[in-house]
């Protein structure tokens, strides 16, 4: 886990779109171990698979995870991390949609709505997810 995988990234513009509003917040749950908090450095990202979900975190600080779905809000291909030109994002590998890894706004691609949004912390030494 942590590791970003290389997916196709064509189609991308690199421009935000102004089509994008605040992310959707997933309502809560259960709060559900995801991650050691080793394997999740501040300013990396990863892919986990919790519940028979697949969620994209990004460590912006010590104690500050953020955790999003993996559902690509184009037409639901599983977005993973990768790099674009240099900077950490969330790819999708069909048609190219990017996402911002602090915020889940998309930008290139056509896919137009953010990644739903889940309520992640930072307790004792593991990242825990609200599912
Ligand atoms: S399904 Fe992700 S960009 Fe189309």
């Amino acid at each position: 886990m942590g590791v970003a995988t290389t997916v196709g990234l064509t189609g991308c513009t690199g421009d935000l779109q102004t089509e994008a509003s605040a992310p959707s917040q997933h309502p809560g749950g259960s709060p559900t171990p995801a991650l050691p908090v080793r394997d999740l450095p501040v300013g990396s990202q990863a892919s986990v698979a919790i519940d028979g979900r697949t969620l994209l975190l990004h460590r912006e600080s010590e104690d500050t995870v953020r955790a999003f779905s993996a559902e690509c809000t184009h037409q639901g291909c599983t977005v993973a991390p990768d790099q674009d030109r240099g900077r950490p994002t969330f790819a999708c590998p069909c048609h190219g949609s990017h996402f911002d890894v602090a915020t889940g706004v998309p930008y290139g691609g056509p896919a137009q709505k953010p990644l739903t949004e889940f309520t992640a912390t930072v307790e004792d030494d593991m990242v825990v997810v609200r599912i």
